[in-house]
């Protein structure tokens, strides 16, 4: 299966990637994490990268869509994959169906989680991850160890009040039409509530997939 997370920030996309792509037996592509790894590694890409996230701007387009079409190729994600935050403008949503055409596939549904602003921002400012596998943790003090893999949880820069307020209004004004795009090419869309608990939220989500 080819399944697109799509949702504002904070809405629990990278929660419900990991636990969906353990169900759909598939592996998750988020290209927050890829840009977050390649800023810890100090890479060309990272480098490019860094100014735009701590701002809580959209990477270049080209940026990501060669992320994305370098990745898929890759035999990993040859069974399908959980894309997470990978769409953010309709240039993208365009330049993936590209990517997923020249390799014979096609996104079975796009899934929508919903949630309001004053959710996220309470959720994005109680959040810490790790910074080597990326999990995100609610409550839990940066400095503490992941569970995951023993890194050490930090918080992220953009989880600063005016980034969280930035990234809310790109997500109204770039992202946001990527919905009616995907609706108007007649994708599977499943819109599902992302509030309640994280187990919750995956239940309705499988369900809303018929899985
Ligand atoms: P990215 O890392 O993808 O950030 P985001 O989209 O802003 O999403 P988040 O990671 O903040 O939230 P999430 O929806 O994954 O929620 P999470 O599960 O962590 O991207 C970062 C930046 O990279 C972008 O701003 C941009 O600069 C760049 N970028 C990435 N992709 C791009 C693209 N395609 N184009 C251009 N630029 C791109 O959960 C949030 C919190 O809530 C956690 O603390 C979690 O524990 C908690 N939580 C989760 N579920 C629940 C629940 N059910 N109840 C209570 N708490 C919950």
């Amino acid at each position: 299966m080819n399944i697109l997370l799509f949702g504002k920030p904070g809405a629990g996309k990278g929660t419900q990637a990991s636990r969906l792509a353990e169900q759909l037996e598939v592996r998750t592509l988020a290209t927050g994490d890829v840009l977050r790894n390649a800023i810890n590694e100090g890479t060309p890409l990272g480098m490019k990268a860094k100014d735009y996230m701590d701002r809580g701007d959209l990477v270049p387009d080209d940026v990501i869509l060669g992320i994305v079409g370098e990745a898929l190729r890759r035999p990993e994600y040859e069974n399908g994959v959980i894309l997470d935050g990978v769409v953010r403008t309709v240039p993208q949503a365009e330049g993936m169906e590209r990517v997923l055409e020249s390799l014979g596939r096609k996104l079975d549904a796009v899934l929508c989680f919903e949630i309001e602003n004053d959710d996220i921002v309470k959720r994005l400012g109680g959040r810490t991850v790790c910074d080597k596998c990326q999990t995100p943790y609610t409550g839990r003090a940066a400095g503490s160890k992941c569970e995951k893999c023993g890194g050490t949880l930090v918080r992220r820069k953009d989880d600063e009040p005016d980034a969280i307020r930035n990234r809310l209004a790109v997500f109204k004004k770039q992202t946001a039409p990527v919905f009616d795009w995907y609706a108007r090419n007649g994708t599977r869309i499943v819109t599902v509530k992302a509030v309640g608990d994280v187990a919750t939220v995956s239940d309705r989500a499988l369900q809303a997939l018929g899985r």
